[in-house]
């Protein structure tokens, strides 16, 4: 079922999604080689701590294994879901980090891409494309259109480039809790409802190299692709109103 939004669970939901992307202007300057991934982590732990809010990915999921972290970090041939360690951040790296906000139960969502160092030109040009595909997805986000059309805008702008999507994660529903109806999926398939006044969704795109087929590690989190090759991730929440679409969070290139 889908819980649309009113103007004041908009507006909270704006809230936590600009202090977000606040978080990530910081961020991204630190996410450089050498990095330990679980110092990122516990970075934004104590941001998201000191700006009163709760970080929204910690304790998620299953009780038997919930997401053990304040933010994903995925390297390389990782998609999303993947876990702080003690692995550190090397040169031409691709870094994605994903991270959500409960800021007085109103949860905003977004990831982003980090070239660490300099990446390799093919390596840049995926980071590219992925943005790209986030971009045509949110046009492609209009009252009184289908949601499929999303997926389709994105899915055909990474396969005219010649990359793999995943089609087994999607974006979602997202605002008063992390993951609400409906999917939003980078593959069209699935219910295909009309976009109406009041819908609030990450839009996520999973772009990757290769192939888009995705394997999970025994760890029950990380997202790699099957065939190792790297993969980006982008993605913005939005809200629809009955004339126009916001952009929740903000711009980060
Ligand atoms: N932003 C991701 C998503 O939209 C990650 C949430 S899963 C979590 O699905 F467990 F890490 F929180
Ligand atoms: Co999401």
């Amino acid at each position: 079922m889908i819980r649309l939004k009113n103007e004041k669970q908009i507006d909270g939901i704006r809230t936590s999604c600009r202090l977000l992307s606040a978080m990530y202007r910081e961020l991204i300057p630190l996410v450089k080689p050498g990095v330990q991934t679980l110092e990122i982590d516990k970075w934004t732990r104590e941001w998201i701590r000191k700006a009163g809010g709760k970080p929204a990915f910690l304790g998620y999921g299953s009780k038997n294994n919930p997401y053990p972290a304040s933010i994903c970090v995925s390297i390389n041939n990782e998609v999303i879901h993947g876990i702080p360690s003690k692995r550190r951040i090397q040169e031409g790296d691709l870094v994605s980090l994903d991270c959500g906000i409960d800021l007085g139960g109103y949860i905003s969502d977004q990831a982003v891409s980090v070239e660490a160092g300099r990446v390799s030109g093919k390596v840049h040009d995926l980071n590219v494309t992925a943005r790209e595909c986030l971009y045509r997805g949110i046009a492609a986000a209009k009252p009184g259109e289908r949601l499929l059309e999303i997926s389709r805008a994105v899915e055909g702008h990474a396969k005219e480039k010649g990359y793999g999507v995943v089609h087994e994660f999607c974006g979602h529903g997202v605002g008063l809790s992390l993951h609400e109806d409906p999917q939003v999926p980078n593959v069209p398939h699935g219910p295909n409802p009309r976009m109406t006044g009041g819908l609030v969704i990450a839009i996520e795109p999973m772009i990757n190299m290769g192939t888009g087929d995705v394997d999970v590690l025994d760890d029950g989190w990380t997202v790699v692709t099957a065939d190792e090759k790297p993969a980006a991730h982008w993605e913005h929440t939005i809200a629809i109103f009955r004339d126009h679409t916001e952009m929740l969070t903000e711009p980060l290139e």
